[in-house]
């Protein structure tokens, strides 16, 4: 059997050796010091000015809406675009928090929304925000995006839980809009077990992502902002204070040992990439040569970090045979993503609306992923490999 992902941290044993000593030697295990560490460690390797640790990526996405909804930058009833190809939890707090889910077609070639999809989704639909994912490790072309999005005054945010690391016109995935969501989940990038992340350069969302995290409350916000506050509201003591919510908010906070995972895996995290890339490179090799499947286009992207490996046949036909052969093989398999969001249950019962998306639809019915990670060894990528010769 080739699982979809082996073991839960890289570098499994030594993480545990550590986990062990800090549980042993840690006196608190709500949110701390650990926490704020892995958030300016985290910022410091995408580059970004703040971030903001959650108890999951799902919850990371849900929050960020609601800040920039208690900002008054979107209000009930706003167009939000989003990338077709995504997972639910992208599209679920869109609906959750009141604003209209307005899906942008992805290309086959590159698995994202690319400027095209986006220019012939504004020809119908006006958007205010552009909540696009960058899917299982690629991207689409983010420059021109963000300058369409630039022009028209349309908010752009990136889920990034899925391509954490990968780089294009010389920065990384995550950077090219307002604020970013990352995962932690197991079989991501990194794994803090449960876990997510928001990253911007926006002092005034970093605030409110930090009350909306917890409460509504100003318990974790910087002393001259809880005096700036509570002077605002006339919260005139400590004792009232810290019983004042300001805000509509949710308790998403996540354990001190989320931020002590997060500072081990954070160590490995190149590392993790450069594997995944090189495991990517042995298999992109055979695709190439094999008629029956399409390679995914990625000459846009100077870095590339494998989420999965992602197979696109030319028809379900040949995508249905593939699937036989991998099954058979004991390699398990997955769609890609959630396909085509328009036809889950979830999205069909709350949003009345049926956008044309040809391409979203070719790799929902013609597409699968199996994992790729560091603890593939030789032999799994030969089994991978040997899954993806041509069918007679
Ligand atoms: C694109 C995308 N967004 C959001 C999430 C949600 O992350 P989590 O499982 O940490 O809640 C995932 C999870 O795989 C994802 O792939």
């Amino acid at each position: 059997m080739i699982p979809l992902m082996k073991f839960t941290f890289i570098n499994e044993y030594e993480t545990k050796e550590e986990l062990i000593e800090f549980i042993r030697k840690t006196s608190k295990f709500s949110m701390g010091e650990k926490c704020l560490e892995f958030e300016q460690g985290f910022s410091r390797f995408q580059g970004r000015r703040y971030s903001v640790l959650f108890n999951s990526g799902a919850s990371a996405n849900l929050a960020l809406l609601q800040s920039l909804k208690n900002l008054g930058r979107i209000k009930e009833g706003d167009n939000v675009g989003f990338s077709a190809l995504t997972w639910a939890t992208n599209v679920m707090p869109i609906i959750q928090i009141g604003l209209n889910p307005i899906p942008v077609d992805c290309s086959v070639n590159t698995l994202n929304v690319m400027s095209n999809n986006l220019l012939a989704t504004l020809e119908k639909y006006k958007l205010r925000v552009l909540f696009i994912t960058n899917a299982l490790g690629f991207a689409g072309d983010l420059l021109n995006i963000k300058e369409i999005c630039n022009e028209r005054g349309i908010i752009l945010i990136e889920d990034n839980c899925e391509s954490l690391g990968t780089e294009l016109y010389g920065t990384k995935t995550g950077n090219f809009g307002l604020a970013s969501t990352f995962s932690f989940f197991v079989a991501h990038h990194m794994s803090t077990i449960e876990g997510g992340m928001v990253s911007t350069d926006d002092e005034e969302l970093y605030d409110m992502l930090i009350i909306v995290r917890a409460n509504g409350w100003d318990r974790n916000l910087r002393h001259d902002k809880q005096i700036r506050l509570r002077k605002a509201h006339n919260i005139l003591s400590e004792f009232e204070a810290k019983y004042t919510f300001y805000d509509l908010a949710f308790n998403m906070r996540p354990t001190e040992i989320t931020g002590f995972l997060g500072l081990t895996q954070l160590k490995y995290l190149s590392q993790n990439i450069e594997k995944r890339n090189q495991n990517y490179q042995l298999i992109e090799a055979v695709i190439e040569k094999n008629s029956d499947l399409i390679l995914i286009s990625h000459e846009h992207i100077s870095k590339l970090s494998p989420f999965a490996t992602v197979i696109v046949c030319k028809s379900k036909e040949l995508r249905d045979k593939y699937l036989y052969r991998f099954s058979g093989a004991g390699i398990e398999i997955r769609p890609v993503i959630a396909g085509n969001i328009q036809r889950q249950p979830f999205f069909k019962k709350y949003i009345n609306i049926n956008v044309d998306l040809p391409s979203t639809d070719f790799i929902h019915y013609c597409g699968f992923y199996c994992g790729n990670y560091p603890e593939l060894t030789d032999m799994d990528i030969e089994t991978i490999i040997s899954c993806l010769h041509k069918l007679d």
